[in-house]
């Protein structure tokens, strides 16, 4: 029987209760997320993990030291299409990878109506645009390409510098309506950034939340030695396989990237889309809980753990820092802290 309750110490005292998801603005993730953890929850932590590295450090800490079962949103490396590309570049279907490319634009902030917490860095973190959405890209092409990206340059732009903030209430992924009040934004819309691979590869990113007529335009290729390969999450059953001599458009097919083991999917020819990416993603991780085992550690997990959100929060920081001081920026991996997780404890009380 579904439940509400507005005080998040009354979801962690109930033991009927095993896994919490923590869907709230970035700025809550990490104390939300430990305290779930340390009253026993396993947790489902939404993308940007956190807003800082001190913060990615602490999850990662109360994970190892509770032992709880901890995934991240990574949506995308739910699509079939997207399996099916990893699966073929592992096969070394691609040769040697060289090139990646690709955008993520939307267009819901496009005029100084769109107003939204994303805008505002004490909710959202210091970076919107890249965090929000640019992270989903480097995750999905790391995911597909088994390849770390170590050095970006990066420049940010705030285009729509003044935005009508609604006085009464923000409104998620629509213009404002009502009063409003202006307010100056700091954080980007835009971000393009150059990306140097461990292997010596090459790639460039653009993203955008501005963007008339883009609503969710995540487009990835890779281009290896021997053949290219391209997936648009607009079109998500068809993957482009591009060689000298002949291409092709993949569907999915039974033959093709199956669902993660023990997940039943829809036939091929009954599109999945977003929502079944997501289911996809969340599955593996509800059997692992159900198996009784402890959290996967490093490559043999099923699912996209705490660690795989760290690396989104070292993307965010390399980025906002090579924007900062117009350079490359080498991304440095987010480690556990050696000294326990303190004194930082939720506070408790009603949330809003
Ligand atoms: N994985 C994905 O593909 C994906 C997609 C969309 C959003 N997200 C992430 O999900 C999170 C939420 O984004 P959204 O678009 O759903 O935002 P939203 O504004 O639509 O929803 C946020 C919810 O959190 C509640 N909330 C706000 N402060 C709270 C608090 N202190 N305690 C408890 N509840 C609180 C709000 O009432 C609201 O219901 C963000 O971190 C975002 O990055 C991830």
């Amino acid at each position: 029987m579904p439940r509400a309750v507005t005080d998040l110490g009354q979801v962690l005292d109930d033991p009927s209760i095993d896994v919490v998801h923590i869907c709230t603005p970035n700025q809550t993730h990490v104390e939300m997320a430990s305290a779930a953890m340390e009253a026993g929850k396993h947790v489902v932590v939404e993308k940007p993990v956190a807003v800082d590295r001190p913060g990615a450090s602490m999850l990662l800490d109360v994970a190892r030291r509770t032992g709880r079962h901890a995934a991240v949103a990574l949506t995308y490396r739910g699509y079939p299409m997207v399996r099916r590309a990893r699966e073929l570049v592992h096969g070394g279907h691609l040769g040697r990878l060289r090139l990646v490319h690709g955008g993520y634009l939307q267009d819901w902030l496009s005029d100084a109506n769109g107003y939204n917490w994303r805008v505002d860095p004490a909710a959202g973190g210091v970076s919107r645009a890249f965090a929000d959405i640019g992270t989903h890209w480097f995750d999905t092409v790391e995911y597909i390409a088994r390849a770390r990206v170590v050095a970006v340059m990066a420049d940010l732009a705030t285009l729509v510098p003044v935005r009508h903030r609604p006085v009464r209430s923000g409104a998620a992924f629509s213009g404002a309506s009502g009063t409003t009040e202006p307010v100056s934004i700091e954080t980007e819309d835009v971000a393009t950034v150059l990306v140097r691979f461990e292997d010596g590869a090459r790639g460039t990113l653009v993203v955008s939340q501005v963007s008339p007529g883009h609503k969710n335009d995540l487009t990835i290729e890779l281009s290896g030695s021997d053949r290219s390969l391209a997936w648009a999450q607009e079109s998500p059953e068809q993957l482009w396989v591009g060689a000298r001599d002949e291409s092709a458009l993949l569907a999915r097919s039974p033959s093709g990237a199956g669902p993660p083991v023990g997940i039943p999917s829809l036939p091929a020819g009954h599109p999945e889309g977003w929502a079944e990416a997501l289911r996809d993603v969340l599955r593996p991780f509800y059997a692992a809980i159900s198996a009784g085992g402890p959290p996967p550690d490093g490559a043999d997990a099923t699912y996209p753990t705490l660690a795989d959100g760290a690396r989104g929060v070292a993307l965010i920081e390399a980025v906002v820092e090579s924007a900062r001081i117009g350079r490359w920026v080498d991304v440095c991996p987010i480690q556990t802290p050696s000294e326990p997780y303190g004194s930082r404890t939720f506070p408790g009380g009603p949330v809003g």
